[in-house]
């Protein structure tokens, strides 16, 4: 592995510009931005040459549709959401080289130079079809402006260029029953012309790359879609839209039209290494053309034909471009078993999470890497939050440093031991903590990040066993010389954790280090590599800092306030798509005049002993006061409603509820969440007793 990793000299490393058509959620962190972080931080811990770009995704029919929602302007929501997603992954520690966007100009630039490149090479098919129209929107109908069955699985809502069930690539024209998304109407055919990229001309290599070559590498998921793409037969692809949102089209005959966001999004890693060497001062094209160049795309699942079969075919066509050695795509997360979805508001959104855990970006970086859907898609579920970092980060990783930290300041003043004789114990633990770094490293070379997170909890396992049973706290009181190696060895262990913890948990191992001021200059070459060599870790004579707690505990009761927000949202998204109640039978208007309903005022309320439901009310008619069962307990407090206007039924037959007799009803009905209400005549401005008609 390491003489293969030699052969290259510099990382590039994309991780998928996310759309701003909304804020990001844990789905992204997990499938994409914590593992490609990881990856970044730990090659440029181990002395790599790294350019770690992305960029916001702000073109596509995804924005317009999504800015008319919300009732402002196309460039007016890509302005807000990437500001809101750029500073999420910057309070996240996601520490891309360049962020960028798809609206900058170098972006512009660099994709229509390219497009112009393959037009002058004659790498298109220029071509004019019958493409999906709108008549009533008039306007074409591509990509998220038409739904309809996927002719691959038989998903429903497939959209135009891409089934989300199957993560099939399609063309509009392939969709089974469309309907518009605009007007909801049936869309007609109608001629247009569009550039095409004929992918069936690059099958050949395709298949030399990824299936004849070592691409067996890749993860199953990905070298599986890639085959199934190829041996299902490569069609061309339109890369131009009649839209107005986008990059115009940049050559002759393309006016009014706009390349397609899937031809110009991965270009925009390209442009977001341009912007950093510009600033930088550097030069941007080893980094995309030199041989020795390790390009790798974090991707989710539903990207791998863009990475790998049709970006791929535009850097080959255009020709000085290297390709990617690896595309680790990950499955989907789930949460708490369904789907996260950004209409349904079925997510943990970042900037939402760190108002309700200010400070602890690590334990959802931590989790999320734990639980990451490597091989297949996962569930996030709170509990598992909880468990993972009270069981884990508290009672293993910050108890031990803890430990180490307050007894070295007890015992030493915070001045590192220096060791007597090594016991076997202490030798094999030693021997352990060296070899961590290259085990760690292993895993993600591999890309198993959730291995390698694993492993480093295995570190903190190693350091708080090794206390436990060394029991430093009894021994001081017979054998001082032999706790000085007992907080020698596990000073070591706190180190080793503090600088192989950085790419998993940055805020954690920044503290750490500045709790062994490790932090700045004193400990000369201590790295990633270095770990194992005890010449230079930390040395007796070192001073270190006074303690602090590196993770808290989490409440029962902050999970559960979690649990109760996820419960009023599907009971939203219930009430939002609920049927209304069918009509009932049709009555006479005499039947109706029968019903005598008045307007009331509650003046006394209680709760019905030994009842859940019921309430037992006093209610002034404008006629006589009389008593009310109602069924309202469990929806409102009777301090609540004493003095409440309410509508009142009061020639209802009198009945008998557990031995009280109610004299009539109280007229309610659920609001939008679901929520019982009165029916209230206050908006009407009546007086009590005035009929309801
Ligand atoms: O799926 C998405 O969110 C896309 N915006 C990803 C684009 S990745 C790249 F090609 F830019
Ligand atoms: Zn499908």
């Amino acid at each position: 592995m390491a003489q293969k990793e030699n052969r290259f000299k510099r990382h590039t490393i994309t991780a998928a510009l996310p759309y701003t058509n909304g804020p990001i959620h844990i789905g992204h962190l997990a499938g994409v931005y914590v593992p490609a972080d990881i990856y970044a931080r730990y090659l440029r811990l181990t002395g790599k040459d790294v350019a770690f770009v992305c960029g916001s995704d702000e073109h596509g029919v995804a924005i317009p549709m999504k800015a008319k929602k919300e009732g402002i302007t196309p460039r007016e929501l890509i302005d807000k959401y990437h500001g809101i997603i750029k500073k999420s992954f910057e309070d996240f520690g996601i520490t891309f080289d360049n962020y960028s966007r798809t609206s900058a100009q170098v972006h512009h630039e660099t994709a229509s130079e390219i497009f112009k490149k393959l037009y002058d090479q004659g790498d298109f098919v220029e071509e004019t079809t019958a493409q999906l129209y709108d008549a009533e929107a008039q306007q074409f109908l591509a990509d998220r402006f038409v739904v309809g069955t996927c002719p691959r699985c038989g998903h429903e809502e497939a959209y135009g260029d891409q089934c989300e069930n199957c993560g099939s690539s399609l063309n509009a024209t392939d969709l089974i029953d469309p309907k518009s998304t605009v007007t909801g109407g049936v869309p007609v055919l109608k001629e247009t012309k569009h550039w095409f990229l004929p992918l069936d001309r690059h099958e050949g290599f395709l298949r030399e790359w990824i299936l004849k070559g070592h691409k067996k590498d890749w993860k199953t998921n990905v070298y599986g879609q890639c085959k199934s793409w190829i041996d299902g037969g490569l069609e061309p692809r339109a890369v131009t839209r009649d839209l107005d949102w986008g990059i115009p089209v940049p050559v002759k005959g393309g006016e009014g039209k706009v390349l397609y966001v899937w031809f110009d999004a991965p270009i925009g890693y390209i442009s977001s290494t341009k912007e950093w060497a510009a600033r930088e001062g550097r030069d941007w094209e080893p980094y995309w053309k030199e041989k020795d160049t390790k390009l790798v795309h974090f991707i989710g699942k539903d990207n791998i034909v863009f990475h790998c079969i049709i970006f791929p075919s535009i850097l080959h066509a255009e020709g000085s471009y290297v390709l990617p050695e690896n595309v680790p795509a990950n499955e989907f997360l789930n949460l708490e078993g369904n789907k996260l979805s950004t209409s349904k508001n079925w997510a943990v959104w970042l900037h939402e999470y760190l108002e309700e855990f200010p400070d602890m970006q690590d334990v959802l970086r931590y989790t999320l890497t734990a639980n990451a859907p490597e091989t297949k898609d996962n569930d996030f579920t709170w509990k598992d939050f909880q468990a993972r970092n009270n069981n884990e980060l508290v009672a293993i990783f910050g108890n031990f440093i803890n430990r180490v930290v307050v007894l070295t300041n007890k015992y030493y003043q915070g001045v590192v031991p220096g060791p007597s004789d090594l016991t076997t114990v202490d030798r094999t633990t030693l021997d352990e903590l060296k070899r961590f770094p290259e085990t760690i490293s292993g895993s993600i070379d591999r890309y198993r990040f959730r291995e390698a997170g694993q492993e480093l909890m295995n570190l903190a396992r190693l350091g708080n066993k090794y206390l436990a049973d060394a029991e430093p706290w009894k021994v001081i009181k017979e054998d001082e010389a032999r706790v000085r190696t007992i907080m020698f060895v596990a000073l070591q262990i706190a180190t080793g954790l503090a600088v192989l913890s950085e790419p998993f948990l940055p805020f954690t191992s920044n503290k750490l280090k500045k709790m062994l001021k490790i932090d700045q200059g004193p400990i000369e070459g201590l790295c990633w590599e270095n770990v194992p060599n005890m010449e230079v870790l930390l040395r007796p004579g070192h001073q270190i800092d006074s303690a602090q707690l590196l993770f808290r505990k989490i409440e029962d009761s902050e999970i559960q306030a979690q649990l109760d927000k996820l419960a009023a949202t599907k009971k939203a998204n219930e009430n939002e798509n609920k049927a209304p109640m069918p009509q009932k039978d049709t009555i006479t208007f005499d039947d109706f005049t029968k019903l005598d309903m008045r307007v009331g005022t509650i003046l006394e309320a209680e709760k019905m002993a030994k009842t859940k439901k019921l309430m037992v009310l006093k209610v002034d008619t404008g006629l006589d006061t009389r008593t009310i069962v109602s069924g309202i307990a469990e929806s409102f407090a009777p301090e609540e409603i004493i003095g409440k206007r309410v509508t009142v039924l009061i020639n209802l037959a009198p009945r008998a509820l557990r031995g009280v007799d109610s004299e009539g009803m109280i007229l309610m009905t659920e609001n939008a969440d679901g929520k019982l209400v009165f029916v209230n005549p206050d908006e009407a401005g009546v007086g009590n007793g005035e009929g309801i008609s």
